[in-house]
Formats: C-alpha cells, structure tokens, sequence
C-alpha cells in the first residue's frame, strides 16, 4: 500500500476514534488499594452486557451482537480528552482479549478504560462499557496481611481470603462477588469464600470485588488472588534419576557432556539443590560449573536437570569420581559416575579395515573365477616345456564322441547340430587352429570293426575324451561311450573327460549309475548356439583349458597347414542352411590323421 493509502487509513482511523462518543456506555467505577509492601496486580474486565443475558426483557444494548469475545480497548486518561486505543501489549498492561491485566501498581493506570465489541451496528453505538479506574495506595497496619497468592492443599478444606477487604481474619462481612479466570463464581458471596474440597481447578486468578459508597458516589473495590493448588510437603529427599549407570565409557580428548536428573518432591518453600562435583584420588572435592533446567512441571513432582559439560576428557578424569549431588529440605542423595576410557573407535577403525579388505579380497576372487578359464589358459602359454603331448604313449589328444544313431529328432531346433559340432567345428577349431588331433569314429575309423572294442581301443589311445550331451545321445546307444570312457579313465589317470552340454537333457532312470555319477561330478562345458561358434569364444576357451597343454607351435604343424578353401564356421554355419548334416569324413579327411595312422591296427 502507497504512503497516501497509509494517510488516508490513519485518519480515518483517527476520525473514527476521535468520534466515538463514549458518553452511551455504561459505567463503572473501581478502586484499586494497593498495597506498596505486596506485589500488586489488578485486572479489569469487558463484562458487556450480552445475549446471554437475553432473558431480561427490556433489549439491552449488546443483545444483537453475537461475538463479544472479541472487543476494542481504549483508554482516556485522567484529565485528558483523547481516546486512545489499545491494541498491543505494554510493558506493564497485558491485554487478552476481553481482560486487561496489570501487572504493576503504578498512579498514572488511572483513568477511564472503554471496551466494545469490534464486530458492531451503528445501532449499537451504546454497546460499551466505561471502567473509571482509580488508584490510591493503601497503609496496611495488619500484622498477618492478606497474601496475593495463597495456596490451598488438594483434597483439603480451605478458604480463598480477599486482600482488599483488610487483615486475614475471618470476621470480615462484606457482600463480596468472586470472579475466577474471569468467570463469574458467587455474586454477593462471602469473604471469605469457602471451599469444601479443593481440586486442581480451583487454581486461577480470583478476583474479589465489593462496593464501597460515599455520599457522592459508589466504588467498585477490586483486588487479585492468585490460587495455587498444592500438594502435602513431602517427607522424601529427592531421587536421583540419572545418571543410572556407575560408569561412562569417554573417548580421551573429546568433549563429554553428563546429566544429572533428579526428583523433587512437592515443598512449598522449594529451595532444591543439584549440583555436580568432582572427587579426586586425594579425597578433594571440587564442585564444576554445570547447567541446570526444569524438566518437568508437575503438582507432586519437578524434575531438574543438571548438565555438566567437559570440554576435553583428560586422564586425570578417567581418574576423578563425579558426584550428583541433589537436596532439599529434608535431606540429600548423590550419585557417582566413574569415566571408562573408551576403545571403541580404534575397535572401529580396525573392523572397517578388516571387511574393507575382505570385500576386496572377495572382489578378487571373484574376478579370478570369472576369468579362471583365460587365466589357465594364459599361464599354460607361459610353460610351453609342459606339454603332454609329448609323451604317455597317447596317439590323440581329445576323442569326440556324440548322438551317430538319433540326432535327426532333434536337429532341426538348433542352426548347428551335435553333427556339425563334432565332425565340423571341433576339429575346424581344435585341430586347425590350435593344432590338436582328434579322433572321430566316422571319420578316422574305417568301418568294419566291432564297434565296443574300437571305442575301448580309441579311448585308451586318447588323452581326453569329449561327449557332446543331448537327449539323443543319452538316451541313445552312444552312451555307451561314455559309459566306457568313465570306466576307464577309472583306471587310467592320463585320460580325462569333458562334457558338452550340447543341449539340456532329463537324465533317464536307464542310465548306469557310474554314468549318472559322472555327469555330475565331470567338468562341462556349455554349448550356446550361434554364440559359441567363433573359436574366439568363451566356450572354445573353456574347451581349450581342459584339454592337454598344447601351442601351435609345439603342434605337429601339418594339420594346421591344411590348404583349406573356406572356413567352415564361417561359411557353413552362417550361410549354409543348417538343417542337413554334413557328411562326416569327406572333405576334412586326410590321410595324416592320426586315428589312421600307422600306431593303430583297425
Ligand atoms: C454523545 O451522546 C449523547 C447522548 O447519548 C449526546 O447528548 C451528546 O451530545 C453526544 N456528544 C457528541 C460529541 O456527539
Ligand atoms: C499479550 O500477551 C499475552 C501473553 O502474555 C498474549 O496472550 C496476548 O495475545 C497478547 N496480546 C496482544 C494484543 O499482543
Ligand atoms: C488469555 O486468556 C485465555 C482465556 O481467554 C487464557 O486461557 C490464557 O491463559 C490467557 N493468557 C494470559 C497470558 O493470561
Ligand atoms: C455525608 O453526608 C452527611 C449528611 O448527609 C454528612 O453528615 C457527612 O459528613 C457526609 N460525609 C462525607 C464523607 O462527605
Ligand atoms: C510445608 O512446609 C512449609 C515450610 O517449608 C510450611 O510453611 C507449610 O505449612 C507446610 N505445608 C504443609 C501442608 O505441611
Ligand atoms: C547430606 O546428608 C548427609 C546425611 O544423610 C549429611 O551427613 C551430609 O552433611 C549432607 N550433605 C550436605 C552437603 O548437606
């Protein structure tokens, strides 16, 4: 809002105060005695004359306003013309609504106080109570004067007493009207009023009030009690509630903070002691400066802490006891703590080094597994003198046995067949490239033969034997061949056997047991598909690492120096339709394989 909008509202605000005429509304008078040995306060209250009220029949002036919760103060001071509103707190009138309270006895709170309802008609214009405050100091002569605050014991018969109304003493006969929180409580009652059983709500601000009249004119005499409602005194000194341990574990050099937290009883004159001290290995005491708070507030209990802060903990430390000391009028408790190095961080430094290394030695390990097939491999790179080949007797690195009598059920599901693998790519891969030799049945045995005593012959003649699984082969009659080569290598600890799961399988209830044993327990190789063909893939790798050591180099050389027109992966798989077997033998037959050569009689 502009400056000129600011302007315009204060005048009109200005206006509206200055022409409220204030000669409509009713009005009281009140006196304020106080008494300058006792901290006086004194209260007024906007008592219009409202709806509730309505069952008088004459219309009062408030009757058509509903709220009159919510009223304007003004003050006109003594010998003044001016109306000033009051709308804020000072610092010695609190305003709450429809009460005024002050807090200190002072002559200049003299004056007229008015109070309307904010939310008004023109026609209620007479809607306002004028209070005419006067204040005169008044010279107790009582030997046991009237307490402003008085304090009335639960469950208990008491009396509240009006300071206004003179000394403490029961003879006193004034009508008397008692207001409590600004509720109206008796009208015309007595001084004092009695009370059969006191109960919490009869805490509060009372206010007494009676009339004293001169020839001219009638006062309102007003004063304030403030009620407490108490408990008994208690009999007990207080409880330690804290600290509950003996001992506090402490990391040297950190700063410490302990709380003492003690109990209190109720006492009417409550003078509680709590305080921290120290006690050193010579008996000295020393009290430290600590913190000290309420904590809780209630009639029977109040709760004090006291904290106590150390900056740093030193060993002399670990060597002092700290004693909670808490009093009060009937005796005193205390409560020692011990300080405990503590070796919790290094225990913590040293477990986070040991998972960290574990983590990374788990990290490692699982690098190596990942990778255990290229590693082998590499290292059997390194010792070249090892080769196997060389020496045992054996003809053949690896026969390769496979489904002959019962692929075609299967064959069309896959774009290479257990065929192709095993008269195609192995020795494409192995032989070829890596300069192993293979034996294949088909194609390095000449038929004719009894078929149990060739497989035995061949295997026996070989270093590995490698069995291209699938359910063809399991359930067909080359199982066999593995059931032969299990047995064998039983016996002869140079022969080893690798598996190819070519294809999953169930295992039938027919299979020899050995042979269930060792499709368990015989390292396997897994085909997959397409993925698998290239030799530089993972499952070519894996081949590699179990089959006997061997380098090209070290490898007779003449196999690998095949002329060969095309590659077979290359082009058979990728461009050949896959489904017809090739013919096995033909074209990768050559006189110098081994299972031909000279070393076997067939
Ligand atoms: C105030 O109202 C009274 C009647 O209630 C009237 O006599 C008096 O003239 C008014 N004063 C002013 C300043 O309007
Ligand atoms: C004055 O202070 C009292 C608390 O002390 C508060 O309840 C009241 O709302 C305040 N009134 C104004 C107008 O700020
Ligand atoms: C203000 O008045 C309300 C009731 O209207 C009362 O509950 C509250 O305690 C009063 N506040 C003060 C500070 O007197
Ligand atoms: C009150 O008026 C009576 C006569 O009616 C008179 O005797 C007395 O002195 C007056 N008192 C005061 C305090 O003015
Ligand atoms: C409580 O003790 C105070 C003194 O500390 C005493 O004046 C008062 O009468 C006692 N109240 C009760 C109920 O015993
Ligand atoms: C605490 O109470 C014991 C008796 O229980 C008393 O001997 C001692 O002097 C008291 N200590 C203090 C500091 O008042």
């Amino acid at each position: 809002m502009s400056y000129w909008g600011w302007m315009f509202l204060w005048l009109v605000i200005g206006e509206r105060s200055k022409g409220f005429n204030i000669s409509g509304c009713s009005t009281k008078r009140f006196l304020w005695t106080y008494s300058a040995k006792a901290e006086d306060e004194f209260v007024l209250l906007c008592d219009l004359p409202g709806p509730k009220q309505s069952h008088v029949p004459e219309r009062l002036p408030c009757s058509g306003i509903k709220d009159l919760s919510d009223v304007q103060w003004y003050l006109q001071p003594q010998n003044e013309d001016t109306l000033r509103e009051i709308t804020k707190n000072y610092s010695h009138i609190l305003l709450n609504k429809t009460t005024l309270r002050f807090l200190t006895a002072e002559m200049n709170n003299a004056g007229s106080y008015i109070c309307r309802p904010r939310a008004r008609s023109p026609s209620d214009e007479a809607c306002c109570v004028r209070m005419d405050l006067a204040v005169e100091p008044r010279t107790d002569t009582c030997v046991h004067p009237v307490p402003r605050t008085q304090f009335l014991t639960l469950g208990t018969t008491d009396s509240i007493y009006c300071p206004s109304l003179g000394c403490h003493s029961d003879a006193q006969s004034a009508e008397v009207t008692w207001y409590r929180n600004g509720q109206l409580v008796s009208e015309k009652g007595s001084n004092p009023m009695q009370l059969d059983e006191i109960y919490d709500f009869h805490e509060g601000t009372y206010i007494c009030d009676h009339t004293r009249s001169d020839n001219t004119s009638a006062w309102t005499v007003r004063a304030v009690v403030q009620v407490r409602t108490i408990v008994k005194n208690t009999t007990l000194q207080p409880d330690i509630l804290r600290p509950d341990k003996d001992t506090l574990e402490a990391e040297l050099g950190k700063p410490l903070t302990i709380h003492c937290k003690a109990r209190f009883g109720f006492e009417k004159d409550f003078k509680p002691v709590i305080r921290w001290y120290s006690k050193d290995s010579d008996q000295k005491l020393e009290i430290l400066t600590a913190e000290g708070r309420s904590v809780q507030d209630t009639v029977e209990n109040k709760d004090i802490e006291c904290v106590l802060h150390l900056k740093e903990v030193t060993r002399s430390d670990l060597h002092k006891t700290f004693i909670c000391f808490a009093q009060n009028s009937i005796g005193n408790t205390t409560r020692s703590i011990h300080l405990k190095e503590k070796k919790g961080v290094l225990f913590l430094y040293v477990l986070l080094g040991t998972v960290a290394t574990l983590v990374g030695m788990l990290a490692a390990g699982a690098a190596l597994f990942t990778y255990r097939t290229e590693i082998a491999l590499l290292c059997r790179a390194c010792r070249r003198s090892k080769d196997e080949a060389l020496g045992g007797g054996k003809e053949f690195d690896a026969f390769i046995s496979y489904a002959k009598w019962g692929s075609f059920e299967s064959e069309t599901a896959s774009p290479v067949s257990e065929e192709d693998l095993a008269l195609n790519l192995f020795p494409e891969v192995l032989e070829n490239k890596y300069g192993y030799t293979l034996c294949l049945l088909e194609r390095d045995v000449s038929p004719g033969g009894v078929y149990t005593e060739d497989i035995v012959r061949i295997l026996k003649k070989s270093r590995r034997g490698i069995f291209i699984l699938s359910p063809s082969y399991v359930n067909g009659p080359s199982v066999f061949e593995l059931q032969a080569a299990v047995n064998l290598a039983l016996q002869d600890r140079t022969l080893k056997l690798i598996l190819v799961q070519f294809r999953s399988f169930q295992e039938p209830e027919s299979l020899p047991h050995l042979v269930m044993k060792a499709l368990r327990a015989l390292p396997t190789v897994t085909w997959r598909g397409l993925r698998s063909v290239p030799p530089s893939s993972r499952f070519w790798a894996q081949i590699r690492y179990h089959m006997p050591v061997k380098t090209r180099k070290d490898s007779r050389g003449t196999i690998s120096k095949l002329p060969r027109e095309h590659s077979y992966w290359k082009d058979s798989v990728k461009q050949k339709p896959l489904g017809g077997a090739p013919s096995p033998g033909n074209e990768h037959r050559s006189p110098e394989l081994p299972c031909s050569s000279g070393e076997l009689t067939w």
